[in-house]
């Protein structure tokens, strides 16, 4: 069984976790939870950046202890990552003991191996990078809370290391990726690289770990965080875990950490002689877009906010679909609505309540058994779309083109809908039972499929939509076609995904709330059930001038109705078209006749039907 260690960068504790946090820890959720359905043994590190000036200001700044501040404050990320259902094996602090103990063992092996020195140097430092930077770097504008610092520190032999760098990079196309930023990183080594500076002195810093061969320096935070790589899978203490982890596969990162990890990290790590890295992958940056992102206006609709609204698992979805892995991406929430409608609300979530709600009234709510179908072209080319998309999917995970996998296992979905559509299972019932069973079946097989293909980014999602389509039982390896068992039971029919009205609005957009009095509300509007309606039949009835009875198909079966229409329409002239039906109004009985539900019509001078011009909406498709 191959063995998949992934890790995200550790996040400092001196803010609260946002959207970026949130977004490489999903992403590595997603690829964690890739690898383990397909079988492999996965390690997934996760933690915490403790030290450093950040920290340590942001501490004094509330008053705080720092340690108290990072007991406080890891527990907010921790809190989030469950909530947004990560599933990683490990979560390391770098205040730990475990992590301590490394970090100086590491110090005290590069010492000794002479890759240290002492020497004064004077030049500028950012803050909030953590980092030295060169008076270009300063000049450049990119860097915040530069200070010039003279002081004398310990130093690495980085410099030694450029040629066997810049040799490993051009030797290993998957070291550093995209490869956009591999070429970053090539042109950042084009020019002479400098000793890094791995100390500070205490008189600057106390909080850090403390050099083991000088007591008046503390480790810079980057050597020291860098280190929980290897410090979380017991470096120098179990050689048997380390070695089972170690190369690591992928170091997710943003790109704003690429030259610490794939210079200084890579740096470290040949001069205590071990191996490097499989891949490091740096993600763009997701930036908030849109007038409504705007704090000013009050009304700011964050990722994060989104999950009280929506859930998670949409949330999830979002982030990975929409940001192509390696550029940067915005967010919208008017993008985040149509995305969940479009896709989740209407695709995929429709789709499931659709075949649970057939099968459960048609078939006693068993899975049917599949049979000769009546055209067997049609589930052909859907078996033949579920294959292709399964084979097609490894490989867009492998070259970390996540977009497009979910793009390609969404046009499976889409492909089910139509083959609803071309084989009508609402028609085909009154004909041929078994084939309508097989038709369900094979419908219902596909959106397995495509259901196990999307666990890993929607995890509690998929599982219900498993449950509601009888496949709860189905191993998530198993990707090959049949493995849904006939008999079982299809859940309660519901909608795994509600359509979205609205996103919540922030306080100031709520104020005109008041005068309100003579508008429906969005409660009483999701009261109504609107649905599209195929007239099937349709005759005048009798003794009633105005009256017309017409038969209509929904997706779950047939409605007898009776709408006022006879002075406008003839009975012929409806067959076939595709009306909006408010369908959970109670029946009513009209001379004589009942009815089940209402139509929709435009009534003035004249009254026209509401029709639906669009052929591929399938009857029972929601409308609102
Ligand atoms: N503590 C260091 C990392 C040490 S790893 C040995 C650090 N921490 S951080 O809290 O600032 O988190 C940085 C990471 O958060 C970035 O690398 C990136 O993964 C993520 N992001 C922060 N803001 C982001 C966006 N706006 N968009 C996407 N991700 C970004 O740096």
């Amino acid at each position: 069984m191959p063995n998949f260690y992934i890790t995200t960068p550790i996040y400092y504790v001196n803010d609260l976790p946002h959207l970026g946090h949130a977004y490489t820890t999903i992403l590595a959720d997603v690829m964690a939870r890739y690898h383990r359905a397909i079988g492999d043994q996965v390690h997934f590190l996760t933690g915490t950046d403790e030290h450093g000036l950040k920290v340590q200001q942001a501490a004094q700044e509330r008053g705080a202890d720092p340690q108290a501040h990072t007991d406080e404050y890891v527990r907010r990320f921790q809190d989030l990552w469950q909530r947004l259902h990560i599933s990683n094996d490990d979560f390391i602090r770098t205040t730990e003991e475990r992590h301590k103990g490394v970090v100086q063992a590491l110090l005290q092996d590069l010492y000794d191996k002479d890759e240290l020195y002492k020497t004064e140097y004077e030049g500028y430092y950012s803050v909030s990078d953590e980092r030295f930077i060169t008076a270009r770097e300063a000049e450049s504008g990119q860097f915040k809370q530069i200070e010039t610092v003279k002081e004398t520190n310990w130093f690495f032999r980085m410099s030694d290391y450029q040629e066997r760098l810049v040799a490993h990079i051009e030797a290993q196309p998957k070291f550093i990726l995209p490869v956009s930023r591999r070429n970053e990183v090539l042109g950042f080594l084009r020019q002479p690289l400098r000793d890094l500076c791995i100390s500070r002195p205490k008189s600057r810093l106390t909080w850090g770990i403390e050099l083991p061969f000088d007591s008046d320096y503390v480790t810079y935070v980057w050597f020291d965080a860098l280190t929980n790589y290897i410090s979380a899978i017991g470096y120098g203490s179990d050689e048997e875990r380390f070695n089972k982890w170690w190369p690591v596969n992928m170091h997710l990162i943003g790109k704003d950490i690429l030259i610490t990890h794939s210079v200084y990290w890579p740096t470290m790590l040949m001069a205590a002689g071990v191996s490097l890295p499989k891949t490091i992958f740096a993600h763009g940056w997701w930036l908030m877009g849109g007038d409504k992102m705007s704090k000013t206006a009050g009304n700011v609709v964050q990722p994060l906010d989104l999950i009280e609204h929506v859930g998670v698992d949409p949330v999830r979805y979002f982030l990975m679909r929409e940001m192509v892995l390696g550029q940067d991406a915005t967010f919208t929430p008017q993008q985040f609505m149509q995305r969940y409608n479009a896709d989740l609300a209407n695709d995929l979530g429709n789709l499931t309540h659709r075949i649970s709600k057939f099968i459960r009234r048609h078939f006693d709510g068993r899975i049917p058994p599949p049979a000769r179908p009546t055209d067997p072209a049609p589930e052909a080319a859907l078996q033949q779309a579920a294959a292709d998309v399964v084979a097609a999917v490894p490989t867009l995970v492998e070259d970390m083109r996540l977009h497009e996998a979910l793009g390609a296992i969404m046009e499976l979905v889409r492909k089910v809908n139509r083959y609803l559509e071309q084989t009508q299972p609402w028609k085909q019932i009154k004909q041929d039972r078994e084939a309508t069973g097989n038709t369900l079946y094979v419908a219902a097989e596909a959106l397995r499929i495509a259901a196990q293909l999307l666990h890993p980014v929607m995890p509690n999602r998929m599982d219900s939509i498993r449950q509601l389509i009888g496949a709860g039982g189905v191993n998530l390896a198993d990707l090959a076609w049949g493995a849904l068992l006939p008999g079982v039971e299809v859940g309660e029919p519901r909608a795994p995904f509600p359509r979205l009205e609205a996103l919540p609005q922030a306080a100031t957009d709520i104020a005109g709330a008041e005068d309100d009095a003579g508008r429906a509300s969005w409660e009483d509007f999701e009261k109504l059930d609107l649905r599209i309606a195929e007239v099937l039949a349709a005759e005048r009835l009798p003794g009633a001038d105005k009256l017309l009875k017409l038969r209509v198909a929904l997706d779950d079966g047939e409605r007898q109705i009776v709408a006022g229409i006879a002075p406008q329409y003839t009975p012929e002239s409806l067959i076939g078209k595709r009306l909006v039906l408010v369908a959970n109004l109670q029946p009513a009985t009209i001379r004589g006749t009942e009815s089940q539900g209402m139509l929709l019509a435009a009534a003035g001078e004249q009254l026209v039907l509401a029709t639906v011009d669009a052929a591929d909406m399938a009857p029972g498709a929601k409308v609102g």
